[in-house]
């Protein structure tokens, strides 16, 4: 079935009378999806670019997925942390094959402010520190430590005073961080690719020199992967470049959409933890951890952090190579994608979009894309088709 028996207007007329106004409307309402498209209630059929902000992973309603949720769903939903449960011990063990070594104990909660929040009373803990430093541009999440972190005044103004005193300083610059971090630092918290600023890699060796800056005056490193996970080519992109944090943060990608969040430690950092300081009521439920174990199993087995550097290469020489006269810049790692634009991204968006494309923008002026893993060549000549009809 293709169409909804409600109707996009109506949808939409109930979610505008009905929700605090926070989110700007697209216009359409999302009823189903398969694979790499998603289809509106009037049956209009969507080519998947960004996959809510980066979580599809494995695209939608995908056989393998629907089929381990659906059987999970008729054995055990939810159990709480302070009993043991089967899918949690397999997820905690599959998590040992992507994240980097010494990174040994975990807490699991379900979104991505929720695993900041925990890695920032980690460090504060751990440390005795009140201060974080954190990156301009950067984003976090919403809760009010997370907010903290997230340098957009946008985010910020209406709900200042913030609880931790945070330094924001320049994305890339080594002498910046540097000076801002200083033995009452608790931690550096960075995104490996920042992700809502429009997709800007960390310049090479800034990340290594990070990680000695917060060495030299004992602070802890977070890593927050939390857009950047299991989409750059490698699981996590601190890998890739060779650097371990203290603290790193996931959630996303990890269980295909179902809600989840992770944070992973040292068994220093979690030693330092004192027992029942932290929670959570849905964290580490089976119907979660078994989405999330599906997802690792099915990323690595499809070969899906091979096809996202391919692709993702493609893409980028691609658009490079048609010189839009609207396109400035196009950068990438993998499938997590930003084009720069002359121009205010709304319009390009929209057009996008009017064309079959679902795709985001980061900021005002930049394009991003991050779409499901499991796209092939084919879709990759559908987007690019929509983008010569919209920018050409
Ligand atoms: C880098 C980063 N950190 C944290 C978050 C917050 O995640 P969530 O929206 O699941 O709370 C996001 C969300 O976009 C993010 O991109």
């Amino acid at each position: 079935m293709t169409t909804s028996t409600v109707s996009n207007e109506a949808i939409l007329g109930i979610e505008g009378e009905r929700q605090v106004p926070f989110y700007a409307k697209r216009g359409i309402a999302l009823v189903r999806g398969e694979g790499a498209y998603l289809w509106d209630a009037g049956g209009r059929r969507y080519l998947d670019a960004m996959s809510n902000y980066g979580v599809a992973v494995l695209g939608h309603a995908d056989p393998e997925f629907a089929a381990a949720l659906s059987d999970q769903l008729a054995t055990l939903t939810t159990g709480h942390q302070s009993f043991g449960n089967d899918q949690r011990a397999e997820l905690l063990d599959a998590r040992a094959s992507v994240l980097p070594a010494g990174l040994d104990r975990s807490f699991l909660s379900n979104s991505g402010a929720e695993a900041i929040e925990a890695a920032l009373k980690m460090a504060r803990a751990a440390t005795g520190r009140p201060k974080v430093v954190a990156a301009k541009r950067g984003y976090h999440g919403r809760t009010l430590g997370a907010l903290s972190a997230t340098a957009e005044p946008k985010y910020r103004t209406p709900f200042e005073p913030l609880p931790i005193p945070v330094t924001h300083v320049p994305f890339g610059d080594v002498a910046a961080l540097e000076a801002a971090v200083d033995g009452e630092t608790a931690a550096v918290i960075l995104e490996p690719v920042q992700g809502e600023a429009g997709i800007y890699p960390a310049p090479d060796d800034y990340l290594a020199a990070v990680r000695a800056a917060c060495d030299r005056a004992g602070a802890l490193l977070i890593a927050d992967e939390v857009q950047s996970g299991f989409r750059t080519g490698v699981p996590f992109a601190c890998a890739g470049a060779g650097v371990t944090p203290d603290i790193l943060c996931t959630a996303k990608a990890l269980a295909n959409g179902f809600p989840i969040g992770l944070t992973t430690t040292t068994a220093a950092v979690s030693g330092a933890m004192p027992a029942g300081a932290h929670g959570s009521t849905f964290g580490g439920n089976p119907l979660a951890c078994r989405a999330a174990v599906v997802t690792l199993g099915a990323l690595r087995e499809r070969g899906l952090y091979e096809r996202s550097a391919h692709l993702g290469q493609r893409i980028v020489t691609e658009i490079e190579g048609r010189n839009y006269p609207k396109v400035r810049a196009v950068r990438g790692r993998g499938l997590m994608i930003g084009i720069d634009l002359k121009e205010r991204v709304t319009p390009t968006l929209r057009g996008l979009q009017d064309h079959g494309v679902l795709a985001l923008a980061a900021g005002n002026l930049t394009l991003r894309l991050l779409p499901p893993l499991i796209w092939d060549d084919t879709q990759v000549d559908e987007l690019l088709a929509a983008m010569d009809w919209v920018l050409g």
